[in-house]
């Protein structure tokens, strides 16, 4: 049996964990990210690439967080899959210049059998092609059968945060919902079969603008682990919408609407699966200061709030509703990220304050 963890504990139990074994507990960075390259926080590492890239000294040799992230590259498939998102949250443990491949391997196999008790049986690790080493960590060490190891090409295991920048190669975590169908045909790709969930990157490179790779003063770990997929994995439930991190707001929105999701036909609940997810985005980033507007950043923001709106229409909700499921995704991520409710308030005096001067 798998652990019984709701969404808070999934994310307790793992920073506990990474902290028992030498981390600090670093609080999530802003969506705003320092780094110019990208718009908006899309990885737990990106705080961390000055430290990767010998830019910045490590205050500490281990971390873990809990990083708000956001990704809009597969926004029009929210809703349509099981698990596609422009909010999510990646759990992380980062090694700077301190432990590498054989202890990030132990200690996720460990996490993931001993702590969230999922069956070693229904665990298959993927490795980059040429990493002999990390094949080797997972048979020998760990014991997983040469056979279930597999070995993928660098379009899915050699991670970089972007065209140039610190990168390396992957091992990653898959669990099977289907092992009845046998070790004979492993397709990791089978997304009804197989669920990637943790992701080991092994950061020992630097990519230039050339695409030539140099090794990094330091060999480094950085991994990310889905929140919302460990979720779907121990709450047993279809896919990641359904979880307690956010059905909350599908059930908010469908009540609004006078309608039950289970009852809804396909596509009503895919317009409450987009409300879900986009109202997780809207609160964060309007919680990191972005404000709505008609470029970079704010137009991310005022698309994902122009999407909601729509949406509630799709699902016959009429006037504004916003305000309402958002208490409910500020309710459920305070737990993690108290700024969220602070911010509100203040938003909430700076509004009142505006009125009292017009
Ligand atoms: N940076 C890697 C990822 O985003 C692991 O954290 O998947």
């Amino acid at each position: 049996m798998v652990a019984s963890l709701s969404g808070a504990q999934i994310r307790q139990t793992f920073l506990d964990f990474y902290a028992a074994k030498g981390h600090k507990i670093l609080p999530s960075a802003s969506l705003v990210p320092e780094d110019p390259t990208v718009l908006l926080t899309i990885a737990g590492m990106l705080p961390f690439k000055p430290i990767f890239l010998g830019q910045r000294e490590a205050e500490v040799s281990r971390a873990t967080t809990s990083q708000k992230c956001i990704r809009t590259n597969d926004i029009e498939n929210v809703g349509k899959t099981a698990r596609h998102h422009t909010y999510f949250e990646m759990l992380g443990n980062f090694s700077f210049g301190d432990y590498f491949k054989e202890e990030a391997i132990a200690w996720a196999w460990e996490l993931s059998t001993e702590v969230y008790k999922l069956p070693p049986e229904r665990l298959i690790p993927s490795v980059f092609s040429e990493d002999d080493e990390a094949f080797a960590i997972w048979r020998d060490k760990i014991g997983i059968p040469e056979h279930r190891i597999q070995r993928m090409g660098a379009e899915d295991n050699f991670w970089a945060s972007g065209p140039t920048g610190p990168c390396g190669p992957c091992s990653e975590l898959y669990y099977d919902f289907h092992p009845e169908k046998g070790d004979e045909k492993i397709d990791l790709e089978d997304d009804s079969r197989f669920i990637e969930y943790y992701n080991l990157v092994f950061m020992e490179y630097n990519r230039d603008s050339d695409g030539k790779l140099s090794p990094l003063k330091n060999k480094n770990i950085d991994t990310g682990m889905g929140l919302e997929r460990m979720a779907q994995i121990l709450q047993g439930v279809p896919n990641n919408y359904e979880t307690d991190l956010i059905f909350p707001i599908i059930e908010a929105a469908a009540q609004i609407a006078g309608i039950k999701y289970q009852k809804a036909k396909a596509k009503t609940k895919i317009s409450l699966k987009v409300i879900g997810d986009h109202v997780r985005s809207v609160v964060q980033m309007i919680a990191d200061g972005i404000t709505a507007s008609n470029v970079g950043r704010g137009y991310v923001l005022r698309r994902l709030i122009r999407r909601v709106v729509r949406h509630g229409q799709l699902v016959g909700i009429d006037g504004a509703f916003i305000t309402q499921v958002a208490e409910t995704a500020i309710a459920s991520l305070e737990v993690a990220y108290p700024e969220v409710r602070e911010r509100e308030k203040s938003s909430k005096l700076s509004w009142s304050g505006k009125n009292r001067n017009s």
